[in-house]
């Protein structure tokens, strides 16, 4: 052990560059990096040729596009494939009934408890789909209407999802691990006329009851006039009267059958909507349509992960999030490939439980974010040596940076030392990949995404709107469309203009600092804006602060993120008590509890600093930097604070801050 990591340091010294894997290259989509090269070439060049190829190649059409690209990022508007029709889950499914795959294994389900596996072929989903869709049209839902989907990681998931996309409804996922209340904030926002749940969330041994928070956020969402309930842990629910019924009873009435004519939709219909936080206190409503999404979908699946028809691929995401709608559930079936969901934790029943999957199923393709590799290296190498891990083929990671150190381990301890892993940098309103090795193709370097995929035009821009020199950090842009990006925020187009191009007009801004290196090599060095990072979820300030000050005790917030050795940030807040109230642990503790209630358990303040004053400026505006920094224990350089409306604060809070350790 103390040999390898000795091995690893001297490893990141050299500054090494993994080359790609000479086994598995002949065979792979895109085979070095020369044809990456061409590929980048012509995208740039015949960009509508470049698209128009893919989208033929990987979607099936009902009727053929007008234009590929119709865009203004001033606008901004962006239409892709425009007049073209085509139905998402019959692109999912249908399609590869007919041409062989119909008892391949579409979705294999490993549940918490180790004997609950499914497996359902292409046959067995379209079936499933097709019934709950006929469920869907039958409480006069149709094209157009919202669908709100509050689940946990099992199959009626992905089934919902794509019976809304058979019928042209517009589905919006809420991670299960979010509160009732933000419950209600989003099926409020998009105005849902149904909502899918299930009685509760199984999760390392425990069983988290579901539906009562269902029925809080109900209480407020007049729009919803029936709630769809799975019973996957069997524990006692109330339900309501005329609203709420069984899915397994709505599945098996008399008048839902196999069949469901799947609805054209046009391409730039809504496919669906899918809430993130952003630097105001409400989240937003990223809208994603159909033809583009599902091209880039498969595009990026296809290329990034190689994925082949006999592979098994494992992102290890919640479909609660943009990584599992896109790589558990539209690229991998929209591709006809065999996508493995787990409904459990890295760790429980013990910290061996991934490897265990991965060699229980003889995973291929394997995703999943640094976080969890810091996590999984915290419990030491005898729990991948446990596990037969020899057939991975392909590592994946995603969220945040990874570092070096999770990098080397990843590579040594799960890859054998001989797995390219795939650094992979996007975003929810990006709808799939932009920047990341080709595994055949891409010489890595650990802790870089390395260059942005074909098609995308990414850069790294200056404050003032021009390319930065070569490892000078800036903003990460990207100066053209490509068919997987937002298309708006749902029912706030003005928000959707000001967010990404406004900053930089006419290019998107992504909200992230980076640096490009000598060789074209992106380093991304995280959010810019108020939004921080825990374990790969975004979070926004804002959002936390409104929950804290919503609290009778608090009369005014600030939060911020701080560095956090497996989360990679956490949560810190400065919290303004209100005259006469102490600030006393057990309020600490009811603050916690007030924000996991508000939000969720995921935006729970790590730390809280009672004080009494924020460094603001003249103007009023909290200096954040310096929260930051103090969070941090980063003492030395405030850098400018001539602008502080009282200096004295920071003394207060640096002094605060030692008190807490
Ligand atoms: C933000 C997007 C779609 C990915 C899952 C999170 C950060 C994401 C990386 C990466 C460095 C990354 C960025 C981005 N991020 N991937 N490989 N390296 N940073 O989606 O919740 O929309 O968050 O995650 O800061 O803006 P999201």
């Amino acid at each position: 052990m103390s040999d390898k990591s000795t091995n690893i340091e001297s490893l990141l010294k050299e500054k090494r560059i993994f080359e790609p894997p000479e086994e598995g290259r002949a065979a792979a989509w895109v085979k070095s990096l020369d044809e990456y090269r061409a590929h980048y070439r012509r995208s740039m060049e015949d960009p509508e040729g470049f698209w128009g190829d893919r989208a033929r190649e990987l979607v099936t059409w009902d009727r053929p596009w007008d234009k590929v690209l119709e865009a203004d990022f001033h606008e901004p508007s962006i239409r892709w494939f425009s007049g073209a029709r085509l139905n998402v889950a019959a692109n999912c499914l249908d399609r590869h009934l007919a041409v062989g795959r119909r008892n391949k294994a579409a979705l294999v389900w490993q549940g918490e408890p180790e004997d609950d596996v499914r497996v359902y072929t292409y046959q067995r989903l379209h079936t499933e789909v097709c019934r709950f869709a006929n469920v869907l049209r039958k409480m006069g839902v149709g094209k157009g209407d919202r669908v709100s989907i509050y689940l946990p990681m099992i199959p009626e998931l992905p089934i919902a999802m794509l019976a809304c996309a058979r019928i042209g409804a517009v589905h919006s996922v809420v991670f299960a691990g979010f509160s009732a209340h933000s419950l209600e904030n989003r099926i409020r926002d998009c105005e849902a006329k149904v909502l899918v749940t299930a009685d509760a969330v199984l999760r390392a041994g425990r069983t988290i009851p579901l539906k009562p928070n269902a029925d809080e956020a109900l209480r407020n969402c007049p729009s919803v006039s029936r709630c769809i309930v799975v019973r996957r842990a069997g524990n006692e629910v109330a339900m309501e009267p005329g609203r709420d019924s069984w899915w397994h009873d709505e599945m098996a009435a008399d008048d839902i059958t196999d069949r469901c004519e799947p609805e054209s939709m046009d391409a730039e219909d809504i496919l669906f909507i899918l809430y993130t936080s952003g630097s105001t206190g409400k989240p937003k409503g990223v809208i994603h349509t159909t033809g583009g999404y599902l091209t880039y979908a498969a595009h990026t699946t296809q290329w990034v992960f190689d994925l082949k028809d006999d592979d098994i691929f494992w992102c290890t995401a919640d479909i609660g999030w943009i990584t599992g709608h896109t790589y558990i559930v539209y690229g991998p079936l929209a591709l006809g490939g065999t996508s493995l969901m787990f409904e459990g934790v890295p760790t429980w029943p013990a910290p061996d439980r991934f490897w265990q999957v991965v060699e229980k199923f003889k995973v291929d393709i394997f995703y999943t974010a640094p976080t969890v590799i810091r996590a999984l290296m915290r419990e030491g190498v005898e729990w991948t040596r446990k596990r037969d891990l020899s057939s991975l083929r392909l590592l994946g990671s995603v969220g945040e940076p990874i570092n070096p150190e999770a990098w080397m381990w990843y590579h040594q301890h799960v890859g054998g030392g001989r797995l390219p892993i795939v650094d992979t940098w996007w975003q929810t309103e990006t709808g799939g990949i932009l920047i990341s090795a080709l595994p055949y193709a891409t010489p890595l370097k650990p802790g870089s995404a390395t260059l942005p995929l074909p098609g995308v035009d990414a850069d790294v821009f200056r404050e003032e709107g021009t390319p930065a020199p070569p490892n000078e950090g800036g903003h990460l842009v990207v100066k053209r469309p490509w068919p997987g990006m937002l298309r708006g925020v749902f029912g706030d187009p003005e928000r959707f203009r000001t967010t990404y191009f406004e900053r930089f007009p006419g290019v998107y801004d992504a909200g992230d600092g980076a640096r490009k290196d000598e060789d074209g090599y992106f380093w991304i060095m995280g959010r810019l804006d108020d939004v921080i990072n825990v374990s790969g979820h975004r979070l926004g300030t804002a959002e936390i602060e409104s929950a804290l000050v919503a609290h009778p005790a608090v009369a005014e917030a600030a939060v911020v993120g701080m560095p956090h050795p497996v989360k990679g940030q956490t949560i810190y807040a400065y919290v303004i008590l209100k005259a006469g109230v102490e600030g006393t642990d057990e309020l600490r503790a009811e603050l916690r509890t007030h924000v996991r209630k508000e939000i969720g358990p995921i935006a729970s303040p790590e730390v809280i600093q009672f004080s009494s004053g924020l460094p603001k400026t003249r103007s009023g505006k909290i200096m954040r930097r310096i929260l930051r920094k103090i969070a941090a224990g980063d003492y030395g350089d405030f850098g400018d604070t001539s602008t502080l409306a009282d200096p004295v604060v920071i003394e207060d809070l640096m002094a605060g801050k030692k008190a807490l350790l």
